[in-house]
């Protein structure tokens, strides 16, 4: 007989399964679907059938969207973008608020659905997704409200084409349409082709709360739909998937002029300080790699653990382990449900069998029958070993340890990715500590998976750029201020010459200027110069840039030295611009000397303001916001305005406490090369500002290229180039609009916001 002991120590359940009779009346009601395009349902095309991955049964007939289908639901997004765009701020966060309020409504009915699309288990799509979904809506029918004040002369951008993946069907389709709609976009937007059904139910709740026709498109289908409509003609692309698509997007938008957010892959760190909380960081691991059976592109998956405590860890993880439910997604008491699809399942399997064959031991992670894989974690693992590098996507998590701090930090950065990280110690200045030095855009203290639509999210270097959620989230869908339009100049052709040096054997005095590498003036590589108005310049070569970049990523000191520190040296490079005025008005003009100094003063100024925020996004918690330079960043200046318009780039890049390999203007670079000792007399230290004189196109190629650099900054004309050569660490780039670079509109937050990426950290708050 079951005695209470007897149950609370096996913790057997009985089934308690969800029902599911409303949901499958709906999918008895449409076994066939077309897209849902300018306001209805299109007459069901050829496809391919969405199951149940739990039970492998036919859920739904979906179509396969057609070039045709992507060019229709983009005409018709981009005959409602006006008139959605001219609604009051109010009246469209009442159509937002609609669409939360009828989620909210419909809440159990899309639960389930979700569940038997995705295979996630029923307690994380009700309790987390689509509560989740309800929140995002909420929260930007307040930015809706709140954006012409807070967002003055912003515009939309006009039409967004956005792909998202099956993990979080309806979570990832609130992240990307709220903030559109809010900001005054119309949307095309493109589900997984595993999981369709929820954005298809989304698309009859835009129907039933009467959004006006083409606000919201969806069109169904698999990668060749989603690549129609990156080629589609819609002003940005937001992408959520894997880092391999992100790329050829990458390449595929490059030079098109539309703006680009992408959230890839990632391989996140679980670190475990030998002080932490043994018991709470299991928990942690429980919700990070075994939730949504690993799925997750932020999940915990390599976790690190203090040598001091491994072994302690360690049993524990495993009795936690042995006692998660894996079983039908539906019933309550299910924590491990189903793999999305037997494709990523085999995936799953291959990269894990990879792992074993380099050495790693399995723990756990036996794979069931139909798409069931067993939570586990692999140990005994190295960090050459292929499973700890590559994103497994499934519930098996890597477990390996470290000496010290150093070592932690070491090991949580030697990834690719820097999507997220989860750092566990009960000393506040240990964990703030590690969470500091981890290159990650989402970092969780003694947390894990926690989301809120107030609190962005988004990775770092080949975790993508831009950010979902929040205030920040909101600038990715709006235009900046318009800015009054100046052509770009022109350069021409630049052809290199013998040094003048060397021509004279080495016995004259060599006065071309040089170029400005880790603080000192450098030859060129090449021993070649080029011919401008007023003399010669060096003409730099690709090894110059790859020097240049060695020593402004060499230079530790700048970032550190704080906003203060940093805005003397800015207000010291003023004084000694001043005291020279009249030599560089001489290789400019006087108003670009003027210009020039009151940017110094300005980015002084904006050094210790530019900054971040806390937000209350959970309670027990304080959500820290916070602006990180890039590291490297390269900086392409504008032909015209040498002076003044070098400077309007390169002072915000630097205020942020980034440093610059920056190319001059090539044809009034001469005046550029007199700042050099202005530069050194004016305490920036050395690799803070490098400087390459010479032709953009060749130079700009190999900054694009270098995986050092973080971040371009482009001019008009090399834009294409700078896009296209990216793809390999997918840098940030932004090209400025042409403008008056004397004027006030050559300064300001647009430069900052672009300087910085964001850094959102979780932490434990009055709880
Ligand atoms: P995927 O990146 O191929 O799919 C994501 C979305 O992109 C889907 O809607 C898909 O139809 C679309 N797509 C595919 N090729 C495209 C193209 N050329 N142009 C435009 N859209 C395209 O991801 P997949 O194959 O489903 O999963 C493979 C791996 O990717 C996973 O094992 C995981 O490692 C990673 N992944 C990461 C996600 C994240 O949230 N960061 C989400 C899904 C997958």
């Amino acid at each position: 007989m079951n005695s209470i002991a007897k149950i609370m120590e096996t913790m057997e359940y009985g089934p308690s399964v969800e029902d599911s009779g409303a949901v499958r009346e709906w999918l008895a009601g449409h076994p066939r679907w077309g897209h849902f395009i300018g306001g209805k349902f299109t007459k069901p095309g050829k496809g391919f059938d969405t199951i149940d991955p739990a039970t492998g049964e036919v859920l739904a007939h979906i179509s396969q969207g057609t070039v045709g289908d992507v060019t229709a639901a983009v005409r018709a997004a981009r005959r409602a973008q006006p008139g959605w765009a001219k609604l009051s701020g109010h009246e469209r966060a009442r159509f937002i608020y609609a669409i939360a309020r009828t989620i909210q409504k419909r809440e159990r009915f899309l639960s389930v659905l979700e569940t038997m699309d995705n295979g996630k288990p029923i307690r994380e799509s009700r309790d987390i997704d689509i509560p989740l979904v309800v929140r995002h809506f909420y929260h930007h029918a307040g930015w809706a409200e709140l954006r012409d004040s807070e967002f003055p002369d912003h515009a939309p951008l006009g039409v967004c084409g956005q792909i998202i993946p099956w993990n979080f069907p309806l979570l990832m389709l609130a992240w990307k349409i709220a903030p559109a709609l809010a900001a005054g976009n119309t949307v095309v937007l493109k589900p997984a082709e595993y999981t369709p059904l929820t954005a298809l139910a989304f698309a009859e709740i835009c129907a039933a709360v009467g959004l006006p026709a083409g606000v919201v498109n969806i069109v169904t289908g698999d990668g060749e739909t989603g690549a129609a409509l990156v080629d589609a003609k819609v002003d940005k692309i937001a992408f959520t998937g894997s880092t391999e698509v992100g790329r050829a997007i990458r390449a595929a938008t490059a030079g098109s002029g539309k703006r680009l957010t992408l959230e890839l892959g990632g391989k996140s760190p679980f670190v475990v300080m030998p002080d932490a909380d043994l018991d709470a960081a299991v928990e942690g691991v429980v919700d990070s790699i075994w939730f949504n059976q690993g799925q997750v592109c932020c999940a915990g998956s390599r976790i690190l653990v203090a040598e001091q405590v491994a072994d302690a860890f360690e049993t524990r993880l495993r009795h936690r382990l042995s006692h998660l439910r894996m079983g039908p997604p539906l019933d309550k008491s299910t924590d491990i449900g189903a793999i999305v699809h037997p494709v990523q399942k085999a995936r799953i399997e291959a990269i894990v069998a990879e792992g074993i064959a380099a050495g790693a031991e399995l723990v756990g992670g036996e794979t069931g029958d139909g798409c069931f894989i067993a939570p586990g974690y692999l140990k005994n693992i190295t960090p050459a070993n292929p499973a700890m590098a590559q994103e497994i996507f499934g519930p098996i998590a890597t477990l390996s340890s470290f000496r010290n701090a150093d070592e932690a930090v070491e090991l949580a950065n030697n990834t690719r990715y820097g999507l997220a990280a989860s750092v566990w110690s009960e000393s506040a200045a240990v964990a703030t500590d590690i969470a500091a030095q981890i290159r990650a855009g989402v970092v969780w203290v003694n947390c894990a998976n926690l989301f809120d639509a107030a609190a962005p999210f988004g990775g770092m270097r080949e975790s993508g750029f831009g950010r979902e959620g929040g205030r920040v989230g909101m600038l990715d869908y709006l235009a900046p201020p318009p800015v009054k339009p100046a052509k770009a100049a022109d350069a021409g052709r630049l052809s290199a010459m013998p040094h003048e040096g060397a021509s004279a054997g080495g016995i004259g005095i060599d006065r071309t200027p040089k170029l400005y590498i880790g603080g000192a003036q450098k030859r060129p590589d090449g021993g070649a110069s080029y011919e401008v108005k007023g003399g010669l310049v060096p003409f730099g070569n690709r090894k110059d840039i790859r020097n240049a970049v060695e020593a402004a990523a060499k230079s530790v000191k700048w970032a550190g030295m704080g906003g203060h520190g940093r805005a003397q040296v800015l207000y010291y490079i003023a004084e000694n611009l001043s005291a020279r005025a009249e030599d560089f008005a001489r290789l400019t003009s006087k108003p670009e000397v003027d210009a020039a100094i009151r940017r110094c003063f300005h980015y002084a100024a904006q050094a210790d303001k530019f900054d971040g925020r806390a937000v209350h996004a959970k309670a027990g918690h304080v959500t820290l916001v916070l602006p990180e330079p890039w590291g490297v960043m390269g900086v392409i200046c504008p032909e015209e305005a040498p002076l003044a318009g070098f400077l309007s780039l390169v002072l915000p890049a630097i205020a942020m406490g980034n440093n610059v390999v920056a190319l001059p203007s090539q044809q009034g670079a001469l005046a550029v090369t007199e700042l050099y000792q202005v530069f050194d007399t004016s305490d920036l230290p050395g690799g803070v500002v490098n400087i390459v004189t010479g032709p953009h196109a060749d130079l700009a190629k190999t900054l694009a290229q270098h995986d050092e650099v973080a971040a371009i900054w482009s001019t008009p004309a090399q834009r294409r180039l700078v896009e296209a050569e990216n793809v390999g660490n997918l840098k940030a780039t932004w090209t400025p609009a042409p403008r008056d670079w004397l004027g006030p509109q050559a300064q300001g937050v647009e430069f900052l916001d672009h300087a910085v990426q964001w850094k959102t950290v979780w932490q434990p708050y009055g709880a």
